[in-house]
């Protein structure tokens, strides 16, 4: 790799946060497949970039066809044996694979601060958490693989089954790399796949971090990591003939390539895409929870860097004056810095792409006449904070609903704000986007509650809350916002399962009718 920095300015390294920068080097350049953290076959690299110093804390292989090649051959032969392993097998080697991933929880969420902004102990950390949820979730789902069977009909026995189907290519983002790598992996092996993961070119090291864990409970080859960029690595993964099934989470334009990679083979997909979701609080909501709501819902502590961020903010006109003051006084007490430090409540952007792209959106509402700046807006003052890629929580009044502001998934800690005062109109303009992931209203009144479950288009409607999705209930984007489900039951069996209709006759003359 090239050479390690150390920023100039950070001062003295705690003891852990030392071992992680160690860690970073000790993964640099490798990927894991077939059981071991190892060279890649491409001599090429990319750098790894600490967002809040801007140093290079590491570089990683910059794989291309021939990386996804060799990968895709080591898990379909890896499939062969692993699909004959006993689902309950599967299941409890999963979740022994979630104990050593609570092992080393503390350590991954370091390292995925250390490379993606986010802060460690509002997000990074508590990521890890439902990390080990989802493994031991889908662990205990193994008895779960079993089709249907039909009463005897004459003479006949009529089943369906629930098989693997094969390699899995997984390509996943850098927002929430381990747990998005958990959501993946852990219902693909259940199921008896094997998998090849790409990682996000920003996050790849704690999600490698996590696959050579894996190794030492699963056999080599079941889940296998590489990193590369999108075109060079993503799409011949995606397009590979004996990748059988992929799974995508990112921006939707590279979800609709995906679907059509996939189409020459007949490959399914699912795909969890962006969102430009809406938060509506009517004028007889509880304030003192909507108000948390909006700052949780625009998931500012993980700088609004989620897909189902509450980014459109839609404030009854006789409600807006009071939630817009407290809002944002609550907003300006979060506090904002190095990841790292466990005092930070808000860490920082993950690229310098990502930064500009921000800021690109920012500059227009800063053009448009009428809109107003309410709080944020770019670079926080402290001294401190003036090299890294942080950005105050920012809301925006005054945009017109066409503005890009209003209608593109900014996928930064800026929200927009509009007022309302009439329940239908607002509802058809959070209706308005060509997304469909997620929205919340917050309201006392049961009729307006239920109306708004009926007339919403998203794939997660919650009221009096803007969590994210929870384990178990299937969860995932209609519209542009993508396509299929992830974290449940569900989902493991209708996206990581294929099934074959079997019937067994007993001797009964076969049926007159064929089709
Ligand atoms: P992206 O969609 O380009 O990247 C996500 C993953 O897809 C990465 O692993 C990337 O290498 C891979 N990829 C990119 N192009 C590909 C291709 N042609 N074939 C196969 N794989 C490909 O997202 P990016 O560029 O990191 O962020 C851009 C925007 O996407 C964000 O501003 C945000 O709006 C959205 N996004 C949404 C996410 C979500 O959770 N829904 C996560 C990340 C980004
Ligand atoms: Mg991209």
């Amino acid at each position: 790799m090239s050479v390690q920095e150390i920023p100039e300015g950070i001062g003295d390294l705690a003891p852990e946060v030392q071992a992680t920068y160690d860690d970073a080097v000790r993964l640099s350049d490798k990927v894991v497949v077939d059981g071991k953290l190892t060279s890649a076959l491409t001599d090429e690299t990319f750098e790894n970039v600490n967002p809040a110093w801007l140093n290079v804390i590491g570089s990683s292989p910059r794989c291309r066809e021939a990386d996804v090649d060799h990968t895709v051959a080591v898990a379909k032969k890896a499939f062969r044996s692993w699909s004959r392993v006993t689902a309950k097998e599967r299941g409890d080697l999963t979740r022994k694979l979630a104990d050593i991933i609570e092992e080393h929880a503390d350590d991954i969420a370091r390292l995925e601060a250390l490379e993606n902004g986010n802060a460690y102990t509002t997000q990074a950390r508590p990521e890890l958490d439902i990390t080990i949820e989802v493994l031991r979730l889908f662990a205990g789902f193994a008895s779960e693989l079993k089709g249907n069977t039909v009463p005897w009909l004459d003479g006949t026995l009529h089943y369906t089954t629930r098989d693997p189907i094969g390699v899995v290519g997984a390509i996943i983002p850098w927002n929430a790399p381990v747990w998005l790598w958990a959501c993946k992996v852990a219902p693909a092996i259940v199921a008896g796949n094997t998998v090849v993961v790409k990682t996000a070119e920003q996050a790849p090291l704690a999600v490698l971090k996590c696959t050579e864990l894996a190794q030492q409970v699963l056999p080599a080859g079941v889940v296998n990591t590489i990193s590369g960029f999108g075109e060079e690595c993503g799409k011949p993964l995606a397009e590979h003939k004996d990748v059988r099934k992929i799974t995508f989470t990112g921006s939707c334009p590279v979800g609709r390539q995906i679907m059509q990679y996939a189409a020459d083979k007949l490959c399914p997909v699912t795909l969890e895409l962006g969102g430009k979701s809406p938060n509506i609080v009517m004028p007889d909501a509880d304030l003192d929870l909507a108000i948390p709501g909006v700052i949780t819902g625009m998931r500012f502590s993980r700088q609004g860097q989620s897909c189902t961020a509450g980014s459109r903010l839609f404030l009854h006109k006789d409600v807006a004056d009071e939630i817009l003051e407290r809002t944002v006084a609550a907003m300006k007490n979060l506090k904002i810095g190095d990841p790292l430090d466990p005092e930070s409540e808000i860490g920082t952007i993950v690229s310098q792409e990502q930064f500009d792209r921000v800021t690109r959106y920012v500059e227009l509402a800063r053009e448009t006449p009428g809109a107003e700046i309410l709080c944020g807006g770019g670079r926080p003052d402290d001294p401190a904070l003036q090299k890294g890629l942080f950005f105050e929580p920012t809301l925006i009044k005054g945009v017109p609903h066409e503005s890009p502001c209003a209608q593109e998934e900014i996928f930064g800690p800026v929200a927009v704000v509009f007022e309302w005062d009439d329940f239908t109109t607002v509802l058809n303009r959070a209706n308005d986007t060509e997304y469909g992931l997620a929205a919340t209203l917050w309201t006392r009144d049961l009729n307006h509650a239920m109306r708004f479950v009926d007339e919403i288009e998203a794939g997660l409607v919650q009221v009096n809350q803007y969590g994210a999705p929870v384990s178990n209930v299937a969860y995932g984007g209609l519209n542009q916002s993508g396509l299929g489900k992830e974290c449940s039951l569900e989902s493991m069996l209708e996206h990581f399962t294929r099934s074959r209709t079997v019937i067994i006759n007993q001797g009964t003359p076969d049926p007159a009718i064929n089709v």
